[in-house]
């Protein structure tokens, strides 16, 4: 498989966010990566389902919708319709994944499931055949521009074991530039979130981010 790149739109300039989701696909992006924090479940808030729902009709990029918040189980079908092409729940924001997990594939959508930097890949053993992703966060979420947690890069290889020749996306989320993209490929990751090391690079610097993130 090879490296997806996820460019975060949380790091783009919110005054011309189409512009921003133009020149990310120009660069070669196919993914884009959505933060939504809801201000209980992480400490910070960022923006809803309506911006989604803006700029579906104007790109083709996959829609990888990284859910912060809890309860999550309310908002999964919203942010289906609004155009997400995948849904990431996390792990810690439901008492019931199994149940969160169930309702976005009824949904009709690829499921993902994040897993906070302290949280052990453990509590996706039993769910390996419905899931189409699992993101091991790099940094705690809720803002953007943190550094990258060293000690993660074990269990990135921890969970790459597990998938073992299942067809699941490893997405890796914060923290993300040239360096660490290296360390979190070689530990088995596919698909790399980048939000504000990717998004500096303006003009025809953006293009060589991008080669730079896929190594
Ligand atoms: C953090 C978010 C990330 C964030 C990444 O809570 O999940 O997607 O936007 O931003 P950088 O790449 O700046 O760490
Ligand atoms: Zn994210």
């Amino acid at each position: 498989m090879t490296t997806i790149i996820s460019p975060s739109l949380l790091a783009a300039d919110f005054s011309c966010l189409l512009d921003e989701v133009k020149r990310l696909e120009a660069a070669g992006a196919t993914w884009l990566h959505f933060d939504i924090m809801d201000g209980h479940f992480v400490p910070n808030i960022s923006y809803g389902s309506a911006i989604l729902k803006a700029l579906r009709p104007h790109t083709k990029l996959f829609f990888d919708v990284h859910l912060m918040i809890s309860p999550v189980e309310p908002y999964i079908q919203e942010f289906a319709d609004a155009g997400a092409d995948l849904i990431t729940i996390h792990a810690e924001a439901t008492p019931h994944l199994d149940r969160a997990i169930q309702m976005v594939r009824e949904a009709g959508k690829k499921i993902g499931v994040a897993l906070n930097p302290a949280t052990s890949e453990d509590c996706l053993k039993y769910s390996l055949d419905k899931i189409d992703l699992i993101l091991a966060m790099t940094v705690n979420p809720g803002f953007g521009g943190q550094a990258f947690i060293e000690s993660v890069v074990p269990k990135i290889k921890a969970i790459k074991n597990m998938i073992g020749n299942r067809n699941i996306y490893l997405e890796v989320d914060g923290g993300i530039t040239d360096s660490t993209a290296k360390i979190c490929v070689e530990a088995g990751a596919n698909v790399l979130v980048s939000g504000s090391w990717l998004l500096k690079h303006k003009g025809d610097a953006l293009l060589g981010a991008m080669k730079a993130l896929r190594g």
